[in-house]
């Protein structure tokens, strides 16, 4: 029996069992690792994808719970040529150190920017306090989020 997901647009499907963890899946059938096993346990925030636009643990994410949702990786963001406003800004800003919470990051910052455009500097850190970064890069990734805000005004 396979699972069917709706995956950045597209409709994949994995020989997976129901309760198998959504991360599992992007990493290990779908070729998506942008989503990084931290701590498998709904703590750090490294594994967060979107799930119908709303950041999501996909690590504690059963995939047979899914059902029509739309997941969105951050290879759904952008792509080297054309990188997504939150991933030029990380870039710029070198908001990374080992780079191991940068996807969770980025893809919790999305839902703030879709949410709130224009987000105060304060915004950013509430909805980021639940990502970890074991290494300290916490002020260049504020100042990532602040220029991608700034950025998405411009255009
Ligand atoms: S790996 Fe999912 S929250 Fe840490
Ligand atoms: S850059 Fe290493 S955990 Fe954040």
């Amino acid at each position: 029996m396979t699972i069917s997901l709706k995956v950045n647009g597209t409709t994949r499907t994995t020989p997976a069992a129901p309760d198998t963890p959504l991360l599992y899946v992007l990493r290990n059938d779908l070729e998506l690792n942008g989503a990084k096993f931290g701590c498998g346990l709904a703590q750090c925030g490294a594994c967060t994808v979107l799930v119908d636009g709303k950041p999501t643990r996909s690590c504690v994410t059963q995939i047979g719970t899914l059902g029509n949702s739309e997941v969105t990786t951050l290879e759904g963001l952008g792509s080297i040529d054309k990188p997504h406003a939150l991933q030029q800004a990380f870039i710029e800003e070198q908001a990374a150190q080992c780079g191991y919470c940068t996807n969770g990051m980025i893809m919790t910052a999305k839902e703030l920017l879709d949410r709130n455009p224009k987000p105060s500097e304060q915004d950013v850190r509430t909805a980021l306090a639940g990502n970890l970064c074991r290494c300290g890069t916490h002020n260049r990734i504020i100042r990532a989020v602040m220029r991608a805000a700034q950025a998405n005004g411009r255009t």
